[in-house]
């Protein structure tokens, strides 16, 4: 009997978790016609959980018996019928909020707020027949709740990948209610945790959208040259009803167009020749039209092909050497104050990185929006891609693992097929401590296992305890990647500048090695000599010496100086220079470029003259 009791317990407590949790994602939902639920949403904060939990055993409505009479919880989005009834909340009759848009930079009231806030729209909604509809969200920080018309559709945690949820079921054709809760508080268990030197901006940060298709749809592929023969174009399409059907690849341009026939599980894997192909490459980033088609469902995309891969301690792009000229950005606008979420947004920023001739751009230090590497594909910025397992993770726990793993699967699986992404990053400035490193072996041994044709890295850290003058890295990490990158701040947070004439480096000379930051804080238009902190002078003068110092280094491959543009910190707390922003940028929250950008590029203009970028093929 007390087995029973504890497997039906264990159900109860896993079993709808399971029911709730999200679908697989759709993989190229960004193409896919949608209806967007962007706009002003109403909104409710709620910082002691009052519409979430019983206030008496902290327990979460939505875990008990069906509470759709009560008028409790705020997801059931109750309004007054009688004069006399008791409903302490009112979405008709709260605030609005802009949906995309963190939070924090849309109320002065919520600049620093950490907690939940309730989300409410209202929308009409006619479903075809013999299709089915799924809910996305692009992103949402942190953790989400998802109510559609009083029922528990599902919850998410992480803060920066996209997530959807079937919802056919729980359409009405008039007046649904879609209620949300997110809650940005920072937790032990949370990736990242409780502190990070970024803004914790928390909301509804990217689109929302209802994403109609056909039952039997195309729920993922992966197409892209044979990393051991570019010859070839290698793939694979997943339905995930109805197997035994036919699959079509069309590329028009390339005059290819072959039919496949998917297994019993709904798979079709297959090799293509890719003589009519030209590849992709920073260049001439050459795109071609993708045209997949499974019985009544079609999918679009638009694909680079190239090849990626080292050479001992070279860095080959369709087997030619290259040198990463990149620069490290956060996806905030740093003039508008605020998460960075539209397609304007990622021109701005990578127009700034292409005026710095950068080929190379790393997107730190979490999955950023998905305008970001396709628009970096049309482009042709190369991308390096990470999760933000990020200084003092709780590796002791498997909740943690748990949410790395998520978010390293759906960030893989959503831009798998983008030419520009060609590194795969699991950490920054991790502790060297036994979990740890298991930690992030099996984060490594997830991604190989859904994408193994990209590099795997991690933003390192030289032996800081270390006042030598020869610098080492001693990380056991550093066996397990493709490329040796770290992070070092030589010059900022040790040492002056002249630091940088005084070290060398030991590296092995196997692997290419990559700068993943190095920098130093100025104020824009703060002057005075280069050895006064915080003058653009100090910063010029540090970026001057690291290049230096950076030379000198035979199996240096790229560099992504941190970073392109200042950004809110709430650990950046000096009057009068930080003011909770974090200096480090080559540009100003205004927009201006400081001494030191020019001196960046005057070093990537001369790389690019070394490194052979003509194009054959
Ligand atoms: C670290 C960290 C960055 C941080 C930077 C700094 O290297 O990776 O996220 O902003 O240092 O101190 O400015």
């Amino acid at each position: 009997m007390k087995r029973i009791l504890l497997c039906f317990f264990l159900f109860c407590l896993f079993g709808i978790q399971s029911i709730w949790s999200q679908e697989p994602l759709l993989q190229n939902a960004y193409n896919r016609p949608s209806t967007l639920l962007n706009g002003n949403w109403k909104y409710v904060i709620d910082p002691y959980d009052t519409g979430y939990r019983n206030h008496r055993n902290w327990l979460p409505f939505d875990r008990a018996e069906s509470t759709k009479a009560s008028a409790k919880p705020y997801y059931t989005d109750k309004v007054i019928e009688n004069r006399w009834d008791r409903v302490e909340y009112n979405f008709n009759t709260s605030s609005e909020i802009l949906v995309p848009g963190d939070w924090n930079s849309q109320f002065e009231k919520l600049e620093y707020y950490e907690g939940a806030i309730w989300y409410r729209t209202t929308f009409d909604y006619t479903i075809k027949d013999d299709t089915e509809v799924f809910l996305y969200f692009g992103a949402v920080n942190y953790q989400t709740n998802v109510y559609l018309n009083g029922e528990k559709v599902g919850q998410h945690s992480g803060g920066f990948d996209p997530f959807n949820f079937e919802v056919s079921d729980k359409l009405k054709s008039k007046d649904n209610s879609l209620v949300v809760r997110v809650d940005n508080k920072r937790e032990k268990h949370r990736v990242p945790n409780y502190t990070t030197d970024w803004w914790n901006y928390g909301g509804i940060t990217r689109d929302v959208k209802l994403i109609e298709v056909p039952q039997t749809h195309i729920q993922d592929y992966q197409i892209q040259l044979d990393p051991n023969n570019s010859d070839l174009i290698k793939g694979y399409v997943q339905i995930l009803k109805g197997a035994k059907q036919n699959v079509t690849i069309e590329i028009p341009e390339a005059k290819i167009n072959e039919t496949f026939q998917l297994d019993e599980m709904g798979r079709a894997e297959f090799q293509i020749s890719a003589k009519r192909i030209k590849k992709w490459y920073p260049k001439r980033p050459k795109l071609y039209k993708v045209e997949i088609t499974c019985g009544e469902d079609t999918l679009l995309d638009n694909i680079g092909f190239r090849t990626i891969s080292t050479d001992g301690p070279n860095i080959l792009l369709n087997g030619k050497s290259v040198f990463l000229r990149g620069i490290s950005l956060h996806e905030e606008n740093p003039i508008k104050v605020g998460r960075a979420n539209s397609l304007e947004e990622a021109q701005m920023l990578f127009g700034w990185a292409q005026e710095l001739n950068c080929n190379f751009v790393r997107l730190a230090h979490y999955p950023h929006n998905e305008h970001m590497p396709r628009l970096a594909d049309k482009l042709g910025i190369l991308l390096w891609e990470e999760i933000p397992v990020y200084w003092g993770i709780d590796y002791e726990n498997p909740e943690a693992f748990a949410q790395a793993k998520s978010q390293l699967e759906t960030l893989v699986h959503r831009d798998k097929n983008r030419a520009s992404v060609i590194v795969w990053s699991v950490a920054n400035e991790t502790p060297e401590v036994p979990s740890r490193l298991r930690f992030l072996r099996d984060l490594k041994k997830i991604t190989l296992a859904i994408d193994d044709t990209r590099f795997i890295s991690a933003a390192l850290e030289r032996d800081e305890k270390s006042t030598a003058d020869t610098v080492k890295i001693p990380d056991p990490f550093a066996e397990d990647v493709d490329m040796i990158a770290c992070n070092e701040y030589i010059g900022w947070y040790s040492g002056l500048p002249e630091r940088c004439s005084e070290v060398t480096w030991e590296l092995p000379d196997d692997k290419p090695f990559f700068v993943s930051e190095f920098g130093g804080g100025a104020l824009y238009n703060h002057h005075g000599d280069k050895l006064t902190r915080w003058t653009e002078e100090y910063q010029e003068y540090l970026y001057e010496e690291q290049i230096k110092m950076l030379r000198k280094i035979p199996t240096l491959r790229g560099m992504t100086p941190w970073i392109l543009a200042d950004f809110r910190s709430p650990r950046r707390n000096l009057p009068l220079i930080q003011d909770g922003w974090n200096r480090k940028g080559l540009i100003s929250n205004g927009g201006h470029k400081k001494k030191a950008f020019h001196v960046l590029k005057a070093y990537y203009d001369e790389m690019e003259e070394i490194y052979d970028y003509s194009i054959k093929d």
